[in-house]
């Protein structure tokens, strides 16, 4: 009775064979072995031997290694597999011989493989056909890019650049913009200090003063760069990160006018649709002072958003339905005395935004430290 299962494979009589003695050198031993069991045998262990010696590449040898030993329908396999259904002596010589041509062909396929395999590793052969390497081309940082977009716009609302310093003086970075010595505002900008008096900026608006005592009104000006805070790093909070802050000084400059500008810059930033809502903030160097906030593009300003299960809180806007984008108001006062402007002569605007935030909104960046991590892996998505 033969043996349930599928009918064994056939091998192809098209496949190139080899002598198989360099992977075996007692491959004769071996047949004159099986010749004197069964001369049946020996011609299955020849043919497969020889089989397996001339595959060409690991393809060709995984085919050969399946038609004779896969597990399904190998031929040695189904050879085994139909011993039972034979007579008690017939199946002691059948078994002893399928049972060493299972193991050799299993040692010349390894052979051969490994050979194949050093072949495939040391082979130097040009193919001109195949496409060139392309040479890996860097691009620049998702923030300088931002940065440059923002600049960009504010061109066109007739800005223009001005740089001040990283390492800053305590003067420029507090005390003009009236923050006092001991003044409470002061906590919310710990940081780095290299003397009592010079410190790394926690801002950009120093740069305010600077282009103050520098020059006279009227001024348009936008300040990028880095700024530091002595921070508890985590996911929304990194001691450095960047700011660009913008500063309009003229006669007869109002209210209405940072609003126009902040909802040209929103609408850029996030569309024409974007609504924007201004609430009430203190900042020392303003008067009045104030947050925009631009409604949350994740849940439209619902606060929450379609989960499994319901609806769940908005996570990006913490289920406030907004986002704060940045600070902003009317340059107080005293900062036009520290630079020498007449406050009943000029008035001016100011704001303040984070570029971080701004890139983490836009691309749905939940990680302020891949900024700085460098990961080509994220970089390379922008
Ligand atoms: N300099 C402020 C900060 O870093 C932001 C700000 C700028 C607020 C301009 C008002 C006006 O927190």
């Amino acid at each position: 009775m033969p043996a349930a299962g599928p009918p064994a494979a056939a091998l192809d009589p098209s496949w190139v064979t080899a002598d198989p003695t360099p992977l075996a050198p007692d491959h004769a031993q071996r047949l004159a072995e099986l010749s004197a069991l069964d001369p049946a045998l020996a011609d299955l262990y020849r043919r497969g031997a020889e089989l397996l010696a001339g595959a060409a590449d690991v393809a060709a040898l995984h085919e050969r290694q399946v038609a004779l030993l896969g597990r399904e329908r190998g031929i040695v396999t189904r050879g085994l597999a139909e011993l039972p259904s034979l007579p008690v002596e017939a199946r002691k010589v059948r078994g002893r011989g399928l049972n060493l041509i299972k193991r050799w062909l299993s040692e010349i396929e390894a052979a051969r493989r490994l050979v194949l395999e050093r072949a495939a590793e040391t082979r130097e052969t040009i193919d001109v056909t195949l496409p060139g390497r392309r040479p890996w081309v860097g691009h620049r940082h998702v923030l300088g890019r931002i940065r440059d977009e923002l600049l960009d716009l504010f061109h066109g609302l007739g800005y223009s650049v001005y740089e001040s310093p990283e390492v800053e003086r305590d003067e420029y970075n507090f005390t003009k913009l009236n923050f006092p010595p001991d003044h409470p505002a002061r906590d919310a900008h710990d940081t780095y200090f290299l003397t009592d008096d010079v410190l790394l900026r926690t801002h950009t608006s120093p740069g305010w003063v600077r282009a103050m005592e520098e020059r006279k009104p009227p001024l348009r000006l936008v300040f990028p760069g880095r700024v530091y805070r002595a921070e508890q790093v985590d996911a929304s909070h990194m001691d450095q990160f960047h700011q660009i802050d913008g500063l309009f000084v003229d006669r007869n400059v109002s209210m209405a006018d940072l609003k126009a500008t902040l909802n040209a810059f929103a609408r850029a930033i996030y569309g024409v649709e974007a609504r924007t809502r201004l609430i009430p903030i203190y900042f020392p160097f303003v008067e009045p002072g104030c947050q925009m906030d631009v409604e949350c593009s994740i849940c439209g300003g619902s606060g929450r958003v379609a989960g499994e299960g319901g609806a769940r809180r908005c996570a990006v806007c913490k289920g406030t339905g907004w986002i704060e984008l940045l600070g902003a108001g009317m340059v107080h006062t005293e900062v036009f005395r520290a630079v020498g402007y007449d406050p009943e002569e000029v008035t001016g605007f100011a704001f303040g935004m984070g570029l971080e935030r701004i890139a983490m909104m836009r691309y749905g960046i939940p990680e302020i430290r891949m900024f700085l991590e460098n990961d080509v892996r994220f970089l390379r998505q922008f």
